[in-house]
């Protein structure tokens, strides 16, 4: 079965083709980053309009690239929230229009359900029961996954989420946006020497990470930062720490067998390392090109709801606060 998987919550638009959920033949992604990046983050207005211009083309060379003519196209999956209103709403409605005119199956995608299941895009496919550590810079969710379709949410976080925080220590530590990549990349340089706040959240699988900045944000205000590549690794070092060990008690709790890591924020470097060398059960992790947002997930999630009997109306509307537990 050929899913074309289309993804528009943020400020990237993106198209695939994906063959049973699991097999890669298209993955095309139309980046907003330098036009948002003047901004220092993303305007959702610039972001819709952006789409607009996108979605279109891209969608073509999605299907252009799979080698699949469009009757060899079985279903549509597209990102129905949790994102930006204007920016989802693009991509449904063009989802709707193409279900429309071929008369093909339109499925609705939770864009976080979508993460996880770039974890089905691997050579092996994940045994259940899985800990599912989402990462983005929206979401820090410590979810138990069952089955297909079956979450329970362990713990979030309380404030910002993880890479938010990545994003708001790069622009404190003047590195630029998005912060996320940069961070790992100046923390490649520095030690991890500055003494940052580690909020625990004691008796719970929640995340603080706000604290954490602000420690940075007052350290940079007294001039007590020497080295900016220290700072980022002290930084990330911190974060990196309280992820790992948090999604290793909640991994036990569960009596999960594997661990799933995904969003954005699962591409960074010391994340990766650090988790599959301390977990005490086999640790999965996406490529990072599909940790960042991208359709091919949204594609491999739509393969495996259809098979649980989803189907959408042509009435499907956004939902950009969507909860996926
Ligand atoms: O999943 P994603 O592409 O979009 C959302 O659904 O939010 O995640 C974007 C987030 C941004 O905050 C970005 O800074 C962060 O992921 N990110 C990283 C890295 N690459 C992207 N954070 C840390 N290290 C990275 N290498
Ligand atoms: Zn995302």
């Amino acid at each position: 079965m050929k899913i074309l998987g289309i993804e528009s919550s943020c400020d990237e638009t993106a198209a695939a083709v994906v063959e049973d959920g699991a097999h890669i033949l298209s993955n095309e992604i139309a980046s907003q980053v330098e036009i948002h990046a003047r901004y220092g983050g993303v305007v959702p207005e610039v972001a819709s309009r952006q789409h607009l211009l996108a979605i279109i083309p891209i969608i073509e060379q999605a299907i252009d690239k799979a080698l699949t003519p469009w009757n060899e196209i079985d279903a549509i999956a597209v990102t129905q929230g949790p994102g930006l209103a204007g920016s989802l709403l693009v991509g449904v409605s063009v989802a709707k229009s193409i279900a429309y005119a071929r008369n093909i199956r339109l499925i609705g995608v939770n864009h976080l359900e979508g993460h996880i299941y770039a974890n089905w895009l691997a050579d092996t496919a994940p045994e259940f029961p899985l800990l599912c550590l989402i990462v983005s810079g929206g979401h820090t969710d410590l979810i138990c996954m069952r089955q297909h379709g079956e979450y329970t949410m362990l713990g979030h976080t309380m404030d910002d989420a993880a890479g938010e925080a990545f994003d708001k220590a790069a622009r404190i530590l003047g590195l630029g946006y998005p912060g996320g990549p940069a961070i790992d990349k100046a923390a490649q340089q520095g030690q991890p020497c500055l003494a940052l706040p580690y909020p625990w959240m004691s008796g719970t699988h929640n995340f603080s990470f706000s604290g954490i900045k602000t420690a940075l944000y007052r350290m940079a205000e007294e001039g007590k930062i020497g080295n900016t590549n220290d700072a980022a690794a002290s930084f990330q070092h911190t974060v990196v720490s309280i992820l790992v060990s948090k999604t290793i008690a909640a991994a036990t709790e569960c009596g999960a067998k594997q661990i799933l890591l995904s969003g954005g924020v699962a591409a960074n470097r010391l994340l990766r390392q650090r988790l599959c060398q301390d977990s005490p059960i086999p640790v999965i992790t996406p490529h990072p090109v599909l940790c960042t947002d991208n359709a091919a997930m949204i594609a491999a999630c739509g393969y495996f709801r259809q098979q649980a009997g989803a189907k959408s109306g042509l009435d499907m509307d956004v939902i950009p606060s969507l909860q996926l537990a």
